[in-house]
Parts: C-alpha cells; sequence; structure tokens
C-alpha cells in the first residue's frame, strides 16, 4: 500500500493553483472587483471555501455542464451541491417557470400545482400531508417546531457531525468524553446547545438507546446515510433499530431526504422502506427555484390540528411570506413530472454505478489505500482503506489537503466535483462520456501522486 509524499503533494498542488490563476484571468478580475463590495468577494461566505485560488465565475450552465467567464466548459458533477441534481434549465422546468412568471408569481394564494405536487410527494415517500418552505433548512426548523409542540418535549438527537441546513439545534458533535457541544466553527449559537440537543454516533443502537431513555427527546433528525461528512451507509438493521426505539420511547422520527434523494425517486425512505413520520427534502424538488417540503403521518397531522391554533398561524414561529409561492410549484410540478422522473433515476443509478466502478478500479490497480462509497446516483472517494462507520471516524480520517488538491487538479481538467470533500452526484443529463472523463482525470492524479 502507497503513502501520500508530502512534499509531492504540496510542489503539485503549488503548480495547479498556478495553472488555475494563469487560466482564469477574467474571474480574478470580477474576484477583485468584487472585493470592493462583497464581503471576502464572494455573494455567500461558504463560496470563499473553493479549491482553487477563486472561485470560477460562470456565464452560462446547461444540462450537466457551465461554461465559465474564462471561456472554459467544465463537466458539473457538483451541480450546485444537489440544488441542480435536475441538471441546469431543464427545458421542461424552464417552460412552467416562464409561464408562471406571466400568470403571477405570487399571490398569497395557493394554485392547482400545490396539489399536483403534494400527490406526487405521497406516491414517492407515502406520507399523506405536505407543507411548503422555500429551504430545507426552513422545512427541518418548521418540523422540528411541530414535533415538539406535539409531544410536549423539548430535546432533539441528531448524528455526530450531521448537517441539515442552518438549523441551531443541529450544530453539535460529541467530545471526547461522549457529551455534546457546539461544533467546531459555529457561528454565534443562540443557546448552548446541550440544552436542545443530544447527539449520537450513526450506526450505534446503544447509545441511541440511552439517548432516548429519559423520553424527553421530540425528534430523531437523520439522514438515513449521512452525506455531508462523506457518505457513511447504515449497516444492516440500523434504520429498523431505529424505527423501533423511536416508535417505543414515543418520539417523532424525522427523515431527512434533502441529499439522500440520490437513492431513488423516492429517496433512501422508499428504496429501504422506511417509515418516518415527518420527512424533509429540498434543493432538488424545483430544478433550482427555491423550494422545500414537509410531509408528515395522519397521525401528526392529528396531533398537530389538536394542538396548534390557526389563529396564530402567521405568527407561530410556522411561515415565511413566499413559502408555497406560486413559482416555486410550478417549478416542482414541472421538475417531478418531466425531469427528475423514475425514468431518469433509471439512467442516473446506473451513471453513478460507473463512476464508482471507474475511481475503484484506479484504486484497486495502483494499490492505493483508498475507497469508494456510493448511494444510488451520488458517490465519493476518501482516504482511508475502508469505509468508516460513523460521522467521527470519517472526519478523523479527512486529509483536508489532499482533498483540495485532487479537487483543483478536477478544475484544472474541466470537471467540478462537489466541495468539501470528494463527491459527485449524477443529473439526468450527465453522460457516460462525462463519467469516464473523470475516471481518466482521477488516474491521472494518482499517478501523479505515486509515481
Ligand atoms: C441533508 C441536508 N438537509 C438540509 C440542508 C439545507 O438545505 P438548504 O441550504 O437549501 O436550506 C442541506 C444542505 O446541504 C442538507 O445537506
Amino acid at each position: 500500500m502507497q503513502t501520500v509524499d508530502r512534499g509531492r503533494l504540496e510542489s503539485l498542488h503549488e503548480f495547479e493553483r498556478q495553472r488555475f490563476v494563469a487560466e482564469h484571468p477574467r474571474s480574478k478580475k470580477l474576484f477583485e472587483r468584487a472585493k470592493a463590495s462583497l464581503h471576502d468577494g464572494v455573494p455567500m461566505n461558504w463560496m470563499v471555501r473553493w479549491a482553487s485560488p477563486f472561485p470560477p465565475f460562470v456565464e452560462t450552465a446547461e444540462g450537466a455542464s457551465f461554461h465559465c467567464v474564462d471561456g472554459h466548459d467544465y463537466i458539473d458533477f457538483c451541480l450546485g451541491d444537489t440544488g441542480a441534481m435536475a441538471g441546469h434549465g431543464a427545458a421542461a422546468t424552464i417552460e412552467a417557470v416562464e409561464r408562471q412568471l406571466r400568470r403571477g408569481i405570487t399571490h398569497m394564494l395557493p394554485t392547482e400545482d400545490a396539489i399536483w405536487v403534494g400527490e406526487e410527494l405521497q406516491r414517492r415517500f407515502g406520507l399523506p400531508y405536505w407543507q411548503f418552505t422555500l429551504s430545507a433548512t426552513d422545512a427541518n426548523r418548521f418540523a422540528l417546531r411541530l414535533g415538539r409542540q406535539i409531544t410536549g418535549r423539548s430535546k432533539v438527537v441528531v448524528h455526530d457531525y450531521c448537517y441539515h441546513g442552518t438549523v441551531d439545534e443541529t450544530f453539535a458533535v460529541l467530545d471526547d468524553g461522549g457529551r455534546t457541544v457546539a461544533r467546531q466553527g459555529s457561528i454565534g449559537p443562540q443557546v448552548d446547545v446541550a440544552a436542545t440537543t443530544r447527539v449520537v454516533e450513526f450506526n450505534d443502537i446503544d447509545s441511541l438507546e440511552r439517548a432516548l431513555a429519559d423520553r424527553d427527546v421530540a425528534v430523531v433528525l437523520f439522514e438515513p446515510a449521512l452525506t455531508n461528512i462523506g457518505i457513511v451507509l447504515p449497516d444492516e438493521g440500523y434504520l429498523d433499530a431505529v424505527r423501533e426505539l423511536t416508535r417505543r420511547t414515543g418520539t417523532l422520527l424525522l427523515i431527512d431526504e434533502t441529499h439522500t434523494i440520490c437513492a431513488g425517486p423516492g429517496g433512501a425512505t422508499k428504496a429501504w422502506d422506511l417509515e418516518p413520520d415527518l420527512l424533509v427534502i429540498g434543493k432538488t424538488i424545483g430544478g433550482g427555484i427555491p423550494i422545500a417540503t414537509y410531509g408528515f403521518t395522519a397521525e401528526v397531522a392529528d396531533r398537530i390540528r389538536a394542538s396548534t391554533s390557526y389563529e396564530d398561524a402567521d405568527v407561530g414561529g410556522i411561515g415565511g411570506t413566499l413559502a408555497g409561492y406560486a413559482l416555486s410549484l410550478a417549478a416542482a410540478r414541472a421538475t417531478l413530472g418531466e425531469v427528475l422522473t423514475d425514468d431518469a433515476f433509471d439512467r442516473m443509478l446506473p451513471l453513478g454505478e460507473r463512476w464508482s466502478d471507474g475511481v475503484q478500479s484506479v484504486i484497486r490497480g495502483r494499490d492505493v489505500p483508498w475507497h469508494v462509497t456510493r448511494l444510488g446516483a451520488r458517490a465519493e472517494y476518501h482516504f482511508t482503506p475502508e469505509p468508516p462507520r460513523n460521522g467521527r471516524e470519517q472526519w478523523d480520517h479527512s486529509d483536508p489537503e489532499l482533498e483540495a488538491f485532487l479537487h483543483l487538479w478536477a478544475m484544472n481538467r474541466r470537471i467540478l466535483m462537489t466541495p468539501f470533500h470528494n463527491m459527485a452526484l449524477m443529473s439526468p443529463s450527465t453522460t457516460e462520456a462525462d463519467v469516464d472523463r473523470h475516471t481518466e482525470v482521477f488516474a491521472e492524479a494518482v499517478d501523479a501522486l505515486f509515481p
């Protein structure tokens, strides 16, 4: 097994940085200009974390590719980190959005599209009732509020190193002594996270049992497979145990399918026969137009009705003037009905498999101690021989410099991966040639690192 020579990595990395700068003069100029009006030169803080010295500025995007202002065409496996999973500018979504723009963008009243989308979500995820928001963050926040309201309990349980959007209760990890503490870098927490949250390791049934024992937990908020610290898959029987323990202790199970929708048209919930009390999904369903949703069972619906009053509906902490607005539902109807369809998944899942097989063959062929993990149409490689079983193990094995180098190497060969780890997502527009090009570029990087 080979180990990375850090001196070699640094000199290769420096060469790639210089190459990026030389090949993106217009992006560099725009970035310099942006610094005068945008904090750190970007419209949102996390955009400074790209592996390149500055982000490439986008001119146009179509299907599974985008064109930057420096004239380069990139294959896009980042896909707006799932917001563009349907592909950039799918024709059906654009047509529906253009039509709706002329028919009224937002008017505080429902449209028939909302019903169509509710019915389609019923078909995909098996839950009867749905509500809409503008982001998955909001959908999670509202689902947690409702969960606390109807159970009369205060605590939330999440997985170590989870990510569910900017939801205060979820910025928590376990310290070395197994205590719940604020995640490193958590910005200005509203309250001590230990007061709101208990953290458990993914795949650890005993620790979940302990966390629920006092019956003071309202909601267990989980991704069925971790995707944000890298992909970590559930052990056989883990999700059944989660369901059994939550039922036994009267705790609500909220499944966040925002990323795990890559498992299939009904996400991991459908693919693995899960039975959540509440479910959240955002990002993908509007084809890039802001929309997210939370759904729940008939029993949860009854309990909501019994414990909330319509008079307080606009000031109860669940809302948003544009939540459920007409444009977003027109986009979701077209995206779910015509773009991210069951047929599209029949093409995307084999592409995910092809991507991981390609990367795996390079890793095996060169005897490199890394591995690939895949969840349907999403896959990534990581720098340990065996897949970690939980978020902490994944975090402990991360190698930010190697990660950034491989990311930048790919960018310089016009491939964009999901930032912060080396993950790829397939869209209905992704082609086998795109996937094979990635395998080629990845093989060249490995050969450069291990000559
Ligand atoms: C699983 C999961 N849930 C929720 C969110 C939040 O989505 P948004 O940023 O659209 O609110 C994310 C974002 O990455 C996510 O990965």
